[in-house]
């Protein structure tokens, strides 16, 4: 609320990413049930055929529909690796009884109802490129991230675009090549210059460029213990 508050006085507005159905371990380590073999563990995804992922969903969204009054809520999408999917029950289940095709499918029908729900609370949502892939409705806006063609693809295809592709946006990657300099961090490198050298409207024609909503710079903090090392991996890119 803070946090929020703060922004606002600022003209700034907060949106949250609460990340479905991959990047969930904090999730599955206090819920395993929420598992597909009902036992935590890393780098896994929600059981998306089991009805209480579902009603964790609604009732986390609804506290964040509390906490953020942005028309959008990003809800994730990215990274999510599906294998416990082939070989769970409920999921293939769930898969039969909507006539899905592949776990590709499984990913959007579920990213579907979660925005169908938060239509119905007056939102919109933001996906990862990823959530292209099984297909997505008019409404959603995609965040493209490997790289622009994620985007592109949304653009031409008439759905709203925040380009943050990681050959360009990715400011968790390092600034020079001297690294025995930089603190301990990705060991990807990404100059000012590459930053600068983006062109959000890449391969869009003028009528298609009205898609691209604007740019994300992501620093993403699983090396930075503070603001200090923010500032540094943020100025001056
Ligand atoms: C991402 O960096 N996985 C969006
Ligand atoms: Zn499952």
């Amino acid at each position: 609320r803070r946090i929020v508050a703060y922004a606002a006085e600022r003209f700034i507005e907060v949106i949250p990413e609460i990340e479905f159905p991959g990047h969930s371990d904090e999730v599955f380590a206090a819920y395993p049930e929420l598992c597909c073999s009902g036992r935590a563990y890393t780098s896994g995804e929600f059981c998306v055929g089991n009805p209480l992922s579902l009603k964790f969903m609604d009732e986390v969204l609804t506290e964040v529909l509390e906490l953020f009054p942005s028309k959008y809520i990003h809800i994730g999408g990215d990274e999510c690796p599906k294998a416990r999917w082939k070989e769970c029950p409920l999921c293939q289940r769930r898969m039969k009884e909507n006539g899905l095709k592949n776990e590709e499918e499984l990913q959007s029908y579920f990213m579907q109802r979660i925005e169908k729900w938060l239509n119905g609370h007056g939102r919109n949502i933001i996906g990862w490129d990823e959530i292209l892939q099984g297909g997505i409705s008019k409404t959603a806006t995609v965040m493209s991230w490997r790289g622009s063609k994620g985007g592109i693809a949304a653009a031409k295809a008439g759905n709203t675009v925040i380009m943050a592709p990681n050959t360009h946006c990715y400011l968790d990657y390092r600034q020079t090549r001297q690294q025995e300099f930089e603190p301990l961090g990705q060991v990807k490198y990404l100059p000012m210059r590459q930053v600068y050298a983006l062109d959000p409207y890449e391969q869009l024609t003028p009528d298609e460029r009205k898609y691209i909503l604007g740019v994300q710079g992501n620093l993403w903090t699983e090396y930075i213990p503070d603001f200090r090392q923010v500032k540094h991996m943020l100025l001056p890119r």
